[in-house]
């Protein structure tokens, strides 16, 4: 077989090289990249793909489990290596490696039990967890009898718990009785237990011992530890075709329910250990640690997938940054000796208004490589990262892609290609990226803002949006017939280093988590005494965008507990995350004369403007603008 390492870009001149050649035949180069892996029967066709459907299908009629090449291979050359590091949320609890042998191990008995649970190839998972290393078992046992995963993050409430089982149709669900969160223990199974009052299809559900509370079983529940107990660590893995469904993961979009992005088996495992390899020039000593919860898709590429794919140890942490008190990232990078550190700028700015001896208290000097995702990251944090924790050498790799990607699009590669403060740099070796404008015009000028887009399929893009391929075509493709439109403005410097501005709809980056406001809005209108309501963005210091909700009341006289009822209302359907910030009661909205909230004028309140909004005299109700800024 040949080596992966053959293919990953060890110098400029390589990353041009090997950018050219997928540029000048994109087929053969991902052939190559894909005859690195195991498959149980080779493809027939490398791509088959139409704009206007669209359909995109890779590795045609290949046939291989994603588990194998994550677990299986790897035991022919270092069973013992580390695979997981899990570090708990107790600092005084000891920390556990689990080798490639013991993780095959665990997975194959937990695969044996969700058979034994009737699961079959195809069948839908629901996985409500936390960062413990069973998350990681239940979604590598899924994929290795072909169910297929769906982790809904465990800070989501029950309603949206309830609402993406019911999407999926899961037949099973994975749970634990609670969760540790820094000095908060948060009752999972009590959520769990309201969301299935709601959900029909889950025949079973299976519970992780993690804080030992009391819980009720109800009927069809069952603990993980009694249903592994004496089950066999044999399990073949079921073959997959490449186009078959590995996972869905959902993210909010800007209307309505939330969109369930489907991803299948061969592209994305090609294209997510390509990318890791590539961006993070892992070597196989390296310890990575990548900070986000597999509940987003970072953890699912660049937790799990990407690393183990790629045979390397992938830390998982438990608690939050923030607990016994904000040392905590750097007392693990110390005491686990990691290398590779990737975070979100939302994080480095919170760690970076604390003292700064939090950070010089600990041996850092194992770093080699930083990454951020999530959202643009600000040059002040960029800088405050870079002189505090990589000491001015350690490469900083700002990577954007998104839930639909499927892994990095664009990123510098780490101490082989430049990178620069706020830029997320060049595009990954295989994606064409143009920036187009109001017309759909491809843009050639530098540093001219335009709209990000992706002219050519790449291995690892969602293939649909489950149940629902019409509102895929809407959201993705038909705005700009021909390309992929992620939904971000970009511009780019004269050396072709792009820059992402930030969204172009009406989606908010909150702390780097994607939420749309129009379920926001939806939840707050739940509320009996609330007429209307809109939500927009605007900047804040820590969390890059915080989110600002303006309110019209039935009856304004009870207004006394509003803000707490509108914000207990949202943490109920949707989560404590989407919590607007500020909550203003206002007499009216914005409105065209088609009934349009003009959230440009909302946005431009809420950012601070007291002026300059523009030619506002075609709006419907002018005088609200005045009335809202004098309320402000
Ligand atoms: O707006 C971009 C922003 O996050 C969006 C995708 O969110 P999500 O699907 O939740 O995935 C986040 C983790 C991959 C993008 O459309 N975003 C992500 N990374 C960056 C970014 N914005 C600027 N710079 C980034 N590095």
């Amino acid at each position: 077989m040949k080596k992966i390492d053959n293919y990953i870009a060890r110098s400029e001149t390589d990353y041009n090289r090997l950018y050219s050649s997928s540029l000048a035949n994109p087929e053969f180069f991902w052939n190559q990249i894909a005859e690195t892996f195991l498959w149980k029967k080779k493809w027939t066709k490398t791509l088959e793909y139409d704009f206007n459907k669209p359909e995109f299908k890779w590795f045609l009629n290949g046939k291989l489990n994603i588990t194998e090449n994550c677990l299986d291979r790897h035991l022919l050359n270092d069973p013992e290596k580390t695979a997981i590091l899990f570090e708990p949320n107790d600092p005084y609890q000891e920390s556990e490696k689990i080798s490639y042998k013991e993780l095959h191990k665990r997975v194959c008995v937990f695969a044996n039990v969700l058979k034994n649970k009737n699961i079959k190839k195809g069948d839908r998972v629901c996985i409500y967890m936390p960062m413990v290393p069973e998350l990681t078992v239940a979604v590598l046992a899924c994929a290795r009898i072909g169910a297929v995963h769906s982790v809904v993050f465990a800070g989501f409430s029950s309603t949206a718990l309830a609402a993406r089982i019911n999407d999926a149709e899961c037949k099973a669900l994975l749970t634990a009785d609670g969760s540790f969160r820094g000095s908060k223990i948060i009752d999972l199974k009590s959520i769990v237990d309201q969301a299935l009052l709601e959900c029909q299809s889950i025949e079973s559900t299976i519970v992780f011992k993690r804080i030992g509370s009391d819980v009720t079983m109800n009927n069809n529940e069952t603990w993980w530890h009694d249903e592994i107990n004496g089950v066999s660590d044999y399990c073949e893995a079921e073959e997959m075709d490449s186009e078959d469904m590995l996972f869905i993961l959902y993210t909010s979009g800007s209307t309505g329910k939330p969109k369930g992005m489907v991803h299948s088996c061969g592209g994305y495992m090609v294209y997510s250990t390509y990318t890791f390899l590539n961006v993070f020039q892992y070597h196989p000593s390296d310890i990575y640690w990548c900070t986000a919860d597999i509940g987003w898709i970072t953890g699912h590429s660049y937790i799990v997938y990407g690393p183990l794919l790629a045979g390397a140890t992938s830390v998982m942490f438990e608690g939050v940054p923030s607990y016994p008190d904000y040392s905590r990232f750097w007392n693990i990078v110390e005491k686990h000796k990691i290398t590779h550190f990737y975070t979100a700028p939302t994080a480095i700015r919170a760690l970076a208004k604390h003292p700064v001896s939090l950070v010089d208290d600990n041996n850092l000097s194992s770093l080699k490589v930083l990454g951020t995702v999530g959202e643009p990251i600000n040059e002040e944090a960029w800088n405050w990262y870079d002189k505090n924790i990589g000491k001015s050498k350690c490469p900083i790799v700002d990577t954007w892609w998104q839930t639909e990607t499927g892994g990095i699009m664009l990123s510098s590669l780490a101490g082989v290609t430049d990178d620069k403060p706020t830029y997320a740099t060049k595009p990954m070796i295989g994606i064409q990226p143009v920036l187009l404008d109001n017309n759909g015009k491809e843009i050639s000028e530098f540093d001219k803002e335009g709209i990000l887009a992706i002219k050519y399929p790449w291995p690892s893009m969602a293939r649909t949006i489950y149940g629902n391929h019409q509102r895929y075509k809407n959201v993705y493709f038909a705005a700009y017939p021909g390309y992929y439109f992620p939904g971000d403005g970009a511009l780019t410097d004269s050396k072709g280093n792009y820059r992402i501005t930030g969204r172009v709809d009406d989606v908010v980056i909150v702390s780097g988590h994607n939420l749309g406001t129009a379920p926001i809005e939806d939840a707050i209108n739940l509320h009996e005494n609330v007429v209307e309501s809109a939500v927009v963005g605007y900047p804040h210091d820590i969390k890059g965008n915080a989110l600002r909700a303006f309110v019209i009341l039935l009856d304004e006289k009870a207004s006394i507990n509003m803000d707490k009822e509108i914000k207990e209302q949202i943490s109920k359907t949707i989560g404590p995350i989407a919590k607007p910030d500020i909550i203003q009661i206002v007499p009216g909205l914005p409105k065209t004369r088609s009934g349009k909230i003009m959230r440009r004028i909302l946005r431009k309140i809420a950012s601070g403007e007291k002026e300059n909004f523009g030619d506002i005299s075609t709006l419907l109700n002018p005088e609200v603008v005045k009335q809202i800024l004098n309320e402000s």
